[in-house]
């Protein structure tokens, strides 16, 4: 199993410790005071991710993955939730300073009075975090709630941490006795890269962590227990975590999976929301879709092209042999037809034989067209340079190439990569699903 290390003397962010010393005394403060329920909308509803972007560095919160969950995607997360009620258990194994877990506990319900509810939630919300200043703010920032869902000034007959004894300071990879109290699993973990231990099954070289407290979750999960993730989009649609969803997929029904779009501007990275359950363990030969797009007994480009990566990595590959037309994205204009080519290569490896269709693969989602596409004909055999991907038709018709290029034009065409494959490499898979019209 994959084990972060953190040097727990470390501290990388022990000056969010001072925004937590805030919330302890807004805690304190009679809720009558002026301006006391703005401050708690603003501690329970992105200050605490602007805080800790204003405290530590990228190059730090990047290393130890931490980027709290906003209030608009912990909702639409929680939104996928059927109702809680007061037999939920919900947990968060990496809860940082408890994002999601308030966004769970604005959905379940309050008791007679405030101590009675934090004696309940307590209960109910448990959480783990390998740092103490997010543990301290996760259970303080519940506090706030319950307080301001009460309109109360009772005092408190318990600390905050005596009020949620589960929400703790622990490595959220080894909790396997809370993963098995729970009902519900929120999850936003840790994106970095992590060498894969050799014993493995289901996955080799490195790999996001968020797959392994994926796979932790479900491997331990009781059977019923619900996962609601926010995951990377590379573990939905990248080609090397086939054998990771298939593992899940052996543990959990995919209830759902939802694209979202960016994380947030301070990660720029595009991530999915997860919702699975966790069944007995079953044998599967391959794993289903991750994509509710993906059209099921429909024609798609793969049953009518051979779809390959272009060969050609320039800085790397020798220039020996003959020579040949050469195209790499730069040469051939989007949307045009290709039959005489400005530049030539030595080559010696495979050459692509006209006509085809080359799709750039780099492409972002806003941009007009996300297969930006061209024809190349004529007789001669192509080195074809490897930021393009190579449809070659079945049939070996320039026709069908005019058909896939008007295809790939489409709206519905950029809808379902948009959906499909939110990185901005497009990869043979995904191409080979678009699904044909007509
Ligand atoms: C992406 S943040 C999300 C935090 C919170 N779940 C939210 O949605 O706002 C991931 C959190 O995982 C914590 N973390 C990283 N490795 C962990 C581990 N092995 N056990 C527990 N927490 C961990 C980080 O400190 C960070 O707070």
């Amino acid at each position: 199993m994959i084990q972060p290390t953190v040097n727990s003397d470390l501290r990388p962010f022990h000056e969010f410790a001072e925004y937590v010393t805030k919330l302890v005394q807004l805690s304190r403060t009679s809720h009558v005071e002026p301006g006391w329920e703005s401050k708690v909308d603003a501690a329970l509803n992105g200050q605490a991710g602007a805080e800790l972007r204003r405290v530590s560095p990228l190059k730090t919160r990047r290393e130890f993955g931490a980027f709290f969950t906003g209030t608009d995607l912990g909702a639409r997360l929680l939104d996928l939730c059927s109702a809680f009620d007061r037999n939920s258990v919900i947990y968060d194994p990496t809860c940082g300073a408890g994002d999601l877990l308030v966004a769970a506990a604005r959905r379940l319900p309050i008791e007679k009075n405030l101590n009675a509810t934090l004696t309940q939630w307590g209960k109910q919300l448990i959480g783990t975090d390998l740092h103490r200043e997010f543990v301290h703010g996760a259970r303080i920032r519940l506090v706030l709630l319950a307080r301001q869902r009460h309109r109360s000034n009772s005092k408190l007959k318990k600390t905050p941490a005596q009020f949620f004894p589960e929400i703790k300071v622990a490595n959220g990879l080894r909790q396997i006795h809370l993963l098995k109290q729970a009902t519900h699993l929120l999850l936003n973990p840790p994106f970095g890269l992590e060498k894969v231990p050799k014993n493995c099954a289901w996955a080799s070289g490195k790999m996001t962590l968020a797959a392994e407290f994926v796979a932790n979750a479900m491997e331990h999960a009781n059977e019923g227990a619900e996962l609601y993730a926010i995951l990377p989009d590379v573990l939905r649609s990248g080609s090397f975590s086939e054998n990771w969803q298939k593992h899940i997929e052996q543990l959990s029904e995919i209830r759902r999976t939802q694209s979202f779009g960016i994380f947030d501007s301070s990660a720029d990275i595009d991530v999915f929301l997860l919702h699975a359950i966790r069944v007995k363990q079953r044998k599967l030969t391959h794993s289903g879709s991750w994509s509710p797009l993906i059209a099921k007994n429909r024609t798609t480009l793969g049953d009518l092209f051979e779809v390959r990566v272009g060969t050609i990595v320039p800085h790397r590959d020798e220039e020996i042999g003959e020579s040949y037309p050469y195209i790499h994205a730069r040469s051939v204009p989007a949307w045009a037809t290709v039959r005489e080519f400005s530049e030539s290569r030595l080559h010696s490896g495979r050459l692509f034989q006209p006509p085809f269709v080359v799709i750039r693969r780099t492409s972002r989602p806003e941009q007009q067209y996300r297969a930006a596409a061209s024809i190349i004909a004529g007789d001669v055999p192509v080195a074809v340079e490897n930021h393009l991907i190579v449809c070659s038709p079945l049939d070996r018709k320039v026709g069908s190439c005019r058909q896939l290029i008007k295809q790939l034009k489409l709206p519905t065409t950029n809808d379902f990569l948009n959906d499909r494959i939110r990185c901005r490499h497009l990869t043979v898979k995904a191409i080979k699903q678009i699904p044909i019209e007509g």
